[in-house]
């Protein structure tokens, strides 16, 4: 072995480092040149058998190569794993300057915004919040209300009936029996809840919807008490003075019965396609509660006297938003939706 041998080997070594891709290829030749059983070992190994000058000589060079080697190895193999991080940096980079994705936050749903104004208006004129069941009995819904079963009144409140002989209530009206059967006037009650009709839908009708029911029962209520609640009531939900008027009406369970008309919120009274050109707009039925309605609650009725009305909350909340078609409410659109 010579040292012309030995410069041979650092040669093609240093080529072969040089040309390595990943660190299985510098591992493999890593140990092909510092392997046990390999090249530089040999030549090692075979210096016992050199006389002493020439193996300090060539072992020396050896040594040297070996050291050379190693450090060319690890030289390579640093290389290698920072170009292994900088791709992956270059993949995976963040620039957190970046502004952040807005998560989407929830919101009310602009009938409960409706709603909970309604109530929180009432509720500051002493009125109590209270509800009903959904599913009622023929009883409360009608004969109770004073529309016995033969009455023409009931198609105009046509349900959805049950197979157990039940029924979707129609109206909140119910509630003012139940709450009348088991509390004693003074009464002033809000009523909020679902009813149900058995109707085609339309831009200003639905099979389900939102009534507010109202109740005040004392020694003596007038027609007067329920102008002034109900004036109140649309000052501040409208958030401006509004006219309205009472137009008489029927209603089996109030007498007289009344329609609540206020003046057109969209064309302040001028006439417009929302008022039909009559520059009102019908929001409610109301009525002083009819003698056979405190009868049907247990009250007697020359003790008495009260008025009651019902709201359509989604007609409130369309005037009140400028909302054109009632489905839009239960349409699930987000367009829409979102615009609250
Ligand atoms: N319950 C009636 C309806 O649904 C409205 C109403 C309530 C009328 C209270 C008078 C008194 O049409």
């Amino acid at each position: 072995m010579t040292k012309m041998n030995l410069k041979l080997l650092k040669n093609r070594a240093k080529e072969e480092i040089e040309k390595v891709k990943d660190l299985k290829e510098l591992n493999e030749i890593f140990n092909k040149y510092l392997g046990k059983k390999e090249e530089l070992a040999l030549i090692l190994r075979s210096l016992e058998r050199l006389p002493k000058t020439k193996r300090m000589k060539i072992g020396k060079s050896a040594n040297e190569l070996k050291n050379f080697l190693k450090i060319e190895f690890e030289k390579k193999s640093q290389e290698i794993k920072e170009k292994i991080q900088k791709e992956a940096e270059e993949k995976e980079w963040i620039d957190i300057t970046v502004p952040g994705e807005k998560p989407v936050l929830g919101h009310l749903h602009p009938l409960t915004i409706a709603k909970r104004k309604v109530e929180e208006i009432f509720q500051v004129m002493g009125f109590s919040i209270i509800e009903g069941p959904d599913i009622e009995t023929e009883w409360y819904n009608f004969d109770a209300l004073n529309i016995p079963k033969e009455h023409p009144a009931r198609d105009i409140w046509d349900t959805f009936y049950l197979k157990n002989g039940l029924l979707l209530r129609t109206h909140t009206s119910p509630v003012q029996i139940r709450h009348m059967e088991k509390n004693n006037p003074p009464l002033r009650i809000i009523v909020p809840g679902s009813v149900f009709r058995h109707e085609a839908t339309d831009p200003s009708h639905e099979f389900q919807h939102y009534q507010i029911e109202g109740l005040m029962v004392d020694k003596r209520i007038s027609v007067a008490n329920l102008k002034a609640i109900i004036g109140e009531f649309f000052r501040r939900f409208f958030e401006k003075d509004v006219k309205f008027r009472l137009k008489p009406d029927y209603f089996p369970f109030t007498e007289p019965s009344f329609d609540i008309g206020i003046s057109c919120v969209i064309c302040n009274g001028k006439g417009c396609s929302v008022c039909k050109k009559s520059g009102w707009l019908e929001v409610a039925g109301a009525g002083m509660v009819h003698p056979n309605v405190f009868k049907a609650s247990g009250l007697i009725p020359k003790d008495w006297q009260g008025w009651a009305f019902g709201f359509g909350l989604e007609r409130l909340a369309m005037l009140k938003y400028k909302i054109n078609d009632i489905r839009l409410f239960r349409s699930g659109d987000l367009r829409f939706l979102t615009q609250f």
